[in-house]
């Protein structure tokens, strides 16, 4: 097969935060530099966060770095790496002001400088009052972070390829990553990007799950190619629930909410949080609240006819309070739930959010593979964003942490990216039996027969997650789940499109993500159920503790064999003490 080429010295798959920083980066240093996006880059689902980024700049109350690093290392219940946590709340000051003197118009205080609003887990002088450290755009803060990369690379010149589906990564007889095939949506034609680097940003995998605050397009593109290229996924059983999603939908309310003063009722009208965490109450992190909301609905103090969520109270802010800090929820409480928070509370419910594991990185962004007792750079291949996984968040994230993480490893791998294609600045020869592999991937999908409807087989495997790998997990539940998943799995060739059409073929893309999906799925599936503790989102009623001494590491999961394999937490911070393991309380 003839294949039209193009080559650019760094590829970049995904134009969300991560991609669109580390783009930036590149094109700056006058790089040649492509961006690869599904869909239009502003349309990323970055641009559908809401509540801030986190950065102690101390405009509101007391702040530090070591203080957000303590919650962080808190928040991830010990299995984040303390060297990329300190790393990362340390670069959170220059990145949130280079973001500022970049045009992102944050909100303000009177004093002119930005706002900065409290979120859940965050506190001062390691674990004393609440602090306020998450910096915002009202409630719309990725959406003028997204908007302004997008307008910097547009100046700095970077190439963008919109509405181009990557399909799979290519290599060298060596197995070095030297591009991507792509796909042009629009004419449904094959693209060989060559590249002598290549980073993927491709965002998280929310999509596996059937109610999910995620966007259509997060279908976990970039872990699942990784794995295709031998790449395991790591801590892929840590899910994140966000505690507030609309009541059957999915749809964010951001913690923002509780972070200006709302709270949670039951149905019995009581503010239950002050049950579960007497201190932080609310603003107790993800994993808590989400746990203490599913755990009243099923002892039977759910609101609503079925008792099936719990009430999200914000009138006593005020309208104007709400109008100035809180507009966007306003009309998503509007328009998916069918109230206006100003007069009644909004029906909340965990709803998919965040995947903390991923594509292994170390804290430059390079995909690390394990060797012998260690673990080594591969060449050519950078991750950043939410489908990769520095190890900043562990067994569960801080809200806030994922814009500031997005947009610290995603710069830093454009650094990065700048000094290897110095030292190799040669594209390599592509080894026809990896591009065969991925125009493969592409054909299968031309066949014709009957088989079941890529439709069903996605219903069915994003129930079989809901059902089987939500807040609370046991052995039962899980092996149930895994097997279902096999299932799935080996009924994958039979499945059929039955649109062969090339033109803006939307149906051959999702039957492309539902491969996705599935890898991303059974190494989600087959994580969790290897992990016989309790620790962060990972929740077994089965093994309710955490367990330091067999399950302080992270889990691997290959997609050849269906292996798992684990590797050490990096207890060790870069210039101040450890901060050991303890209970967590809020
Ligand atoms: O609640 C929120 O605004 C979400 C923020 C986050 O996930 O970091």
């Amino acid at each position: 097969m003839s294949l039209n080429r193009r080559n650019f010295d760094a590829l970049i798959i995904g134009a969300g935060g991560a991609g669109l920083n580390a783009a930036i980066q590149l094109a700056n240093a006058d790089l040649r530099v492509a961006v690869v996006s599904k869909v239009f880059p502003t349309r990323s689902h970055t641009v559908a966060a809401q509540g801030g980024v986190n950065a102690a700049l101390a405009n509101v109350l007391p702040d530090n770095w070591h203080w957000h690093m303590f919650d962080t290392v808190k928040g991830s219940d010990y299995l984040g790496d303390q060297d990329a946590i300190e790393f990362m709340c340390r670069e959170a000051i220059p990145t949130v002001y280079e973001l500022e003197h970049n045009g992102v118009p944050f909100s303000r205080l009177d004093n002119g400088k930005i706002y900065q609003r409290p979120f859940g887990g965050q506190s001062q002088n390691f674990g004393g009052d609440q602090a306020a450290r998450t910096c915002a755009a009202a409630d719309r803060t990725g959406h003028a972070i997204l908007h302004t990369l997008y307008q910097q690379n547009l100046r700095a010149k970077t190439h963008f390829f919109d509405e181009f589906f990557a399909l799979d990564l290519v290599r060298d007889a060596e197995g070095v990553v030297c591009g991507a095939l792509v796909l042009e949506i629009e004419t449904g034609e094959p693209l060989l990007i060559e590249a002598k680097c290549t980073l993927l940003a491709t965002g998280g995998c929310g999509q596996v799950f059937r109610t999910t605050s995620n966007a259509h397009i997060n279908t976990g593109d970039g872990m699942a190619m990784a794995l295709r290229a031998g790449v395991p996924l790591m801590d892929m059983e840590f899910y994140q629930f966000h505690p507030t999603g609309i009541a059957g939908k999915g749809m964010l309310i951001t913690e923002g909410v509780r972070g200006e003063g709302g709270y949670l009722l039951n149905g019995r009208g009581e503010r239950f949080m002050e049950r579960y965490a007497p201190k932080a109450k609310d603003l107790a992190s993800r994993d808590v609240v989400a746990r203490s909301i599913v755990t009243e609905v099923k002892e039977g103090r759910g609101a609503g006819p079925k008792g099936d969520h719990v009430l999200l109270k914000l009138d006593h802010l005020g309208e104007s309070v709400i109008a100035k800090r809180l507009p966007g929820i306003r009309e998503s409480a509007r328009i998916f739930a069918g109230v206006d928070p100003v007069v009644e509370p909004i029906p909340v419910f965990p709803t998919a959010h965040y995947v903390m594991g991923g594509i292994p990185t170390d804290r430059f962004g390079r995909v690390v593979m394990p060797v012998g007792s260690g673990e080594e750079a591969m060449p050519g291949l950078y991750a950043a964003g939410e489908c990769a996984c520095a190890s900043v968040h562990g067994a569960n994230r801080l809200g806030g942490n994922s814009l500031l993480d997005i947009l610290v490893f995603g710069r830093l791998a454009g650094k990065n990216i700048i000094d290897y294609v110095k030292d190799n600045p040669f594209h390599r020869d592509i080894d026809p039996s990896s591009l065969d592999y991925a125009v493969g991937r592409l054909k299968r999908w031309d066949q014709h027969g009957k088989g079941p409807s890529v439709h069903e087989t996605r219903e069915k495997l994003t129930r079989c997650m809901e059902d089987h790998a939500g807040v609370f997990r046991t052995e039962e539940i899980m092996a149930e789940g895994l097997e279902k998943m096999k299932e799935i799995r080996a009924e994958m060739p039979d499945v059929r499109l039955t649109d062969h059409s090339r033109v803006f073929n939307t149906a051959r893309i999702e039957a492309l993500e539902l491969e996705n999906l599935l890898d991303v799925g059974m190494a989600l599936a087959a994580s969790a159920l290897y992990r016989q503790e309790s620790r962060g989102a990972h929740s077994r009623p089965d093994y309710p503790k955490r367990d330091d001494v067999n399950w302080l590491k992270h889990t691997l999961y290959f997609l050849e064999g269906d292996r798992l394999d684990y590797k050490p937490v990096r207890t060790k911070p870069l210039t101040v003490e450890s901060f050991p393991p303890k209970e967590r309380v809020y």
